[in-house]
C-alpha cells in the first residue's frame, strides 16, 4: 500500500516537474570539478548579464551545503511564498526579471550546516524543480557543488532535456584536471557541453591594473583544444568583483566596462546566440558536431538534427 502511494507520489511529481519545465527556454547547468573555482560567480553575473540583455532567467542553488547564491544576488532575506497548501512555492525575486530557489530561503540560521546523505539530496532537488513555480522563462541556470556526484546526476536525470552544461575551471593544472573529469561526465550522461569559462585567469592588479597570472594562464583553452569543447572564455581576478559579490551587488552595473564585466558579457552573449555547443556523446567525441533531438531548441543552426540531415 505504501509503495503504491509512493508509487503515485512519483509520477504527480515527474508531472508537476514537467509542467515547470516545460515553461522554461534553456536550461543549463554549472558545473566544475573543483570547489572555488567560481561556479556560483559565473552563475550569478551570466544571470545579471541574460537579465541586462532582456532575458527572464530563474537561478537554481542545488549547492544544498554551500548555498551562496542568494548571498551574491543580494535577496537572502527574501521570503519564499507559498500557494495550495504549501505544494506550490514561488522563488524570491532577486530583482526584476530574476528569480532564484535556493535552500539558504528555507534555513533558518545560515551557520548551521546541511547533513545530508545523497538520497535526501536527490530528494530536495526533486522537490524544488516539482513545487518551485518559476512561471515563464528563458533561462534556468543551476548552479552546483564541485564534483560529478549525487546533484549532478539528479539534475541530469530529472531534466534530460537539459540544454548543456557550463564548465568553470581555473587555469590550474590540478584545476583542469578535475574539468576534464566534468566534460567526461557531461559526455556519459548524453549533455551537451555549451563549453568551459576559465575563470580567475590572471589577476588584474588593483593598483596598477597589471596582469598578474596567479593561477596561471591559458590552461582551460588549451583543455578545451585537446578535449573538442569549445571555450566560452576567460574571466581575470578582480578584487572589486569579490566585494561585489560579498555585498549582494550586480559587478555588472557597479564596473560594467571592467575586463571581467566584458568578459561576463562576451560569454552571455555567447551562450545566448546558441552558437557554442558541442558534442553530446561518447561516440561523438572524436568530433562530429552532430546534437541529440533533446537540445534542438537550442543548439547552433548547424545542427544536423535540426535540418533533419
Ligand atoms: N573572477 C573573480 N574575481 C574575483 N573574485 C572571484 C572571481 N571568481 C570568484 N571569485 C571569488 O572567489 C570565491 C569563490 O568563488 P565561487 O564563485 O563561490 O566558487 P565556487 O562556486 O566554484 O565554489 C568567492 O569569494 C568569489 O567572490
Ligand atoms: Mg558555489
Amino acid at each position: 500500500m505504501a509503495e503504491g502511494m509512493d508509487f503515485a507520489q512519483r509520477i504527480a511529481e515527474d508531472k508537476a516537474i514537467r509542467e515547470h519545465m516545460d515553461k522554461i527556454g534553456r536550461k543549463i547547468l554549472i558545473m566544475s570539478g573543483k570547489g572555488g573555482v567560481g561556479k556560483t560567480t559565473v552563475t550569478v553575473n551570466l544571470a545579471n548579464a541574460l537579465v541586462d540583455s532582456g532575458c527572464t532567467v530563474g537561478v537554481l542553488d542545488t549547492d544544498l551545503h554551500g548555498p551562496n547564491v542568494a548571498k551574491m544576488l543580494g535577496c537572502e532575506a527574501g521570503i519564499l511564498t507559498t500557494e495550495d497548501g504549501g505544494n506550490t512555492f514561488f522563488p524570491v525575486e532577486a530583482r526584476p526579471g530574476l528569480k532564484v530557489m535556493s535552500l539558504a530561503f528555507a534555513i533558518p540560521d545560515p551557520d548551521s550546516p546541511i547533513v545530508w546523505r545523497g538520497p535526501m539530496k536527490t530528494a530536495a532537488i526533486r522537490q524544488f524543480l516539482a513545487q518551485a513555480d518559476w512561471g515563464e522563462l528563458d533561462y534556468l541556470l543551476i548552479d552546483s557543488p564541485p564534483g560529478t556526484g549525487d546533484e549532478q546526476l539528479s539534475v541530469c536525470q530529472t531534466i534530460p532535456e537539459l540544454t548543456g552544461t557550463v564548465i568553470v575551471t581555473t587555469p590550474q593544472q590540478v584545476a583542469i584536471l578535475d574539468a576534464r573529469r566534468s566534460v567526461n561526465f557531461s559526455r556519459k550522461m548524453g549533455v551537451a557541453i555549451l563549453g568551459v569559462v576559465e575563470n580567475m585567469s590572471g589577476l588584474i592588479c588593483p593598483h596598477c591594473a597589471t596582469e598578474i597570472p596567479i593561477f596561471g594562464m591559458g590552461g582551460g583553452k588549451q583543455m578545451c583544444e585537446q578535449m573538442n569543447v569549445p571555450f566560452l572564455g576567460r574571466i581575470p581576478l578582480e578584487v572589486p568583483l569579490m566585494e561585489a559579490e560579498d555585498a549582494g551587488k550586480s559587478y555588472l552595473s557597479l564596473q560594467p566596462a571592467s575586463p571581467s564585466s566584458s568578459a561576463i558579457k562576451a560569454i552571455a552573449q555567447l551562450i545566448n546566440s546558441g552558437t557554442a555547443v558541442s558534442s553530446h556523446r561518447d561516440t561523438d567525441f572524436a568530433g562530429t558536431s552532430s546534437c541529440a533531438p533533446s537540445s534542438c531548441a537550442t543548439c547552433s543552426s548547424n545542427c544536423s538534427s535540426k535540418k533533419g540531415e
